[in-house]
């Protein structure tokens, strides 16, 4: 049987943290369907213009992006794994996710790409609108300091110069437009297992999930 694991869940859950660890117990793949939406975002980035839908349109329809097995993020050829994590790419995945032709592209590619089966996937909209039909369903999240504070210490441990501050207020609104976008927003599916991991550790969060899937 085709198994398929749907994780959605607000800015900074753990959901990729959490989502790689069962990959590897489980022996599944693991799809990123962020890191698709953080490519569309840095591609636009590049083209040095300032916010316009069609050449939006342009980009999305020329865009080649893939997923390697190593979790590697390629577009067009270009391995952009590291430059599509800085807040600003952040930021522009949100902004280009709500639009309807950006949503339709990578939805197709994320269902072809879950078609094989042994695979977990994360991201806002999978048990509602991607994968409707997936095995287990995981609406994950937490409180909005404990999210905050989980981000301000991997981007301090990366080196990288933060305020514990800015980063709740850029999550808090990503959050806001990502819930209250018109298509697809994040939503938990009804038929989707709750998880608070707000007084968890990644390791309780996934073993409780994995708990679920081999259906105990
Ligand atoms: O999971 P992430 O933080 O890397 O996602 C970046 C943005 O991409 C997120 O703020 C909204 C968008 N996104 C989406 O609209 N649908 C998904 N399935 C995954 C991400």
């Amino acid at each position: 049987m085709k198994k398929i694991i749907a994780v959605d869940g607000p800015a900074g859950a753990g959901k990729s943290t959490v989502s790689k660890i069962l990959a590897a117990k489980l022996g599944y793949t693991y799809i990123d369907t962020g890191a698709m939406y953080r490519a569309v975002g840095w591609k636009f980035l590049q083209s040095g213009k300032s916010f316009d839908e069609k050449i939006l349109q342009e980009i999305v329809s020329a865009i080649d992006i893939q997923l390697d097995a190593s979790a590697k993020v390629l577009v067009d050829g270009e391995d952009v794994t590291k430059k599509i994590r800085t807040p600003e790419v952040s930021k522009l995945a949100s902004d280009v996710s709500k639009f309807g032709f950006v949503r339709k592209k990578l939805t197709d590619l994320q269902r072809k790409m879950a078609a094989q089966g042994k695979v977990i996937m994360d991201g806002r909209d999978i048990g509602t609108q991607v994968l409707p039909n997936a095995d287990l369903k995981i609406f994950l999240t937490a409180s909005l300091e404990e999210r905050s504070r989980r981000r301000f210490e991997e981007l301090k441990a990366k080196g990288a110069e933060v305020e514990l501050e800015k980063i709740r207020q850029e999550i808090f609104l990503r959050d806001k437009q990502d819930s209250e976008r018109e298509i697809a927003p994040l939503k938990q599916a009804e038929d989707a297992i709750f998880l608070d991991s707000t007084n968890l550790s990644i390791e309780e969060v996934a073993e409780k999930i994995l708990e679920l899937a081999n259906g105990k």
